[in-house]
């Protein structure tokens, strides 16, 4: 198992932010209807998260369902809600039983009641503050969060930097250090806009159920010998 202990701090990312994309094209290519697909991929989640959090990682923030996802067609987005409803609890009750503490990001008025529920039960759960974090972004959008934050900065009296991020969605999680994006894809898809000012930036053309532990700390490791600057000398 990797660990983190051989290696100096700055080397492991604090917080990794992960875009599953893929899911689709996984079922597709195996003549599969697209939800079979993030079937797949809510399986893979909790093997992919123990394997950052073994080699040091402290916070992973997934995006599982943005803003725009909203308006696909009918049949997806309720199959996308219906996984939700059903594999939300099981697969953030194994994280939490670890050790984890699991919190949202987005608007999650969108979801039925009963979704909703799920989910603040679930935050109810996160006892130690401290724990390693598992941050998911559900309806979440990085416009949308961030006009959320100007609104209620501006509210508070002063629009700043810091007043900004006190009220993004993840006011108490640091910047993302490094995003890997499966799928192919080179962009973020309005993921974390704020939060990725300075993140490194990983791209893999493996689909999300097939992206696995060798690859994620093979990522992690290149993670570890980039130099960030910050815009600095
Ligand atoms: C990512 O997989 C999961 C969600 C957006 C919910 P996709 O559903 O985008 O899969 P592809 O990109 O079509 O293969
Ligand atoms: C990004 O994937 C959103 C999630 C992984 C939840 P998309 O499949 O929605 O992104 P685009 O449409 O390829 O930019
Ligand atoms: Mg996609």
């Amino acid at each position: 198992m990797a660990s983190g202990d051989d290696k100096s701090a700055s080397a492991i990312p604090r917080h990794v932010g992960i875009i599953m994309d893929g899911n689709g094209r996984w079922a597709t290519k195996r003549l599969l209807p697209r939800p079979a697909g993030h079937r797949a991929g809510v399986k893979n989640i909790t093997p992919v998260i123990e394997s950052a959090f073994d080699y040091g990682v402290h916070c992973v923030s997934l995006y599982a369902f943005s803003t725009e996802n909203k308006a696909r067609p009918e049949s997806e987005v309720n199959a996308l809600v219906d996984l939700i409803r059903k594999r939300l609890r099981p697969m953030t009750r194994e994280l939490i039983a670890r050790g984890a503490k699991v919190v949202f990001s987005g608007d999650i008025s969108y979801f039925p009641e009963d979704v909703r529920r799920i989910m603040s039960e679930i935050c109810a759960e996160n006892t130690d503050k401290t724990a390693k974090t598992v941050n998911i972004a559900l309806d979440y959008g990085g416009r949308e969060e961030i006009v959320r934050a100007a609104r209620l900065a501006a509210a508070s009296g002063e629009i700043t930097d810091s007043r900004i991020r006190a009220n993004l969605y993840t006011s108490e999680l640091p910047d993302l250090d490094m995003i890997i994006r499966t799928g192919g894809e080179k962009r973020l898809s309005n993921f974390m806009l704020y939060q990725a000012a300075y993140s490194e930036l990983f791209f893999t053309d493996t689909l999300w159920p097939d992206f696995g532990k060798a690859e994620l700390i093979s990522i992690l490791n290149e993670y570890g010998s980039r130099t960030r600057r910050f815009g600095k000398l």
